[in-house]
């Protein structure tokens, strides 16, 4: 089982009592496709992404951030099951959604970047150390069901 110090502990749970549960996951899905546009094929029933402002203003988009963040929020409250809760998840996504498992340490690049821009100098290196660790348990979780 992965250990957490402390530290890692109080960090995670500071910046997920900052994040915005209605805007952030939005963001940082808007970000993942307009940063890596290929991403948009698994996304073809959510309309108009062929630029910044029609992302930032399609609602799919932003409904469907919101329900990524909220899982995510939910092992970053739950950091001693997050393989276990992320297994159905994780077979959804490799045997229903087909979403290449490549794309979760993606969407993770730029959560932390949302996160980042939005922390400022409270995003201090140790805690962008422990987020990344978190990330990393995440994205593991994400592609158990893959192997
Ligand atoms: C659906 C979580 C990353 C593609 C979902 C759902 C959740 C979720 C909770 C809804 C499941 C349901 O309705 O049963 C996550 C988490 C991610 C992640 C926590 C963290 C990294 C990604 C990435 C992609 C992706 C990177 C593709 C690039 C999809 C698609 C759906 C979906 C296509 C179905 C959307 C729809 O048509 O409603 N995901 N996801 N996911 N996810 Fe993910």
């Amino acid at each position: 089982m992965v250990h957490w110090t402390a530290e890692e502990k109080a960090a995670i749970a500071s910046v997920f009592g900052k994040v915005d549960l209605e805007h952030d996951g939005g963001d940082a899905l808007g970000r993942l496709l307009l940063v890596n546009p290929w991403t948009q094929r698994y996304f073809s029933s959510f309309g108009n992404l062929s630029n910044a402002s029609a992302i930032a203003g399609n609602a799919k988009v932003q409904a469907h951030g919101k329900k990524v963040l909220g899982a995510i929020n939910n092992a970053a409250h739950h950091l001693d099951s997050i393989k276990v809760d992320l297994h159905d998840l994780s077979s959804d996504h490799a045997n229903r959604l087909h979403v290449d498992p490549e794309n979760f340490r993606r969407f993770s690049e730029v959560f932390v970047i949302v996160l980042a821009n939005k922390l400022g100098s409270s995003f201090t290196p140790s805690v962008q150390a422990a987020i990344e660790k978190f990330f990393a348990v995440v994205v593991d979780g994400l592609s158990h069901g893959y192997h």
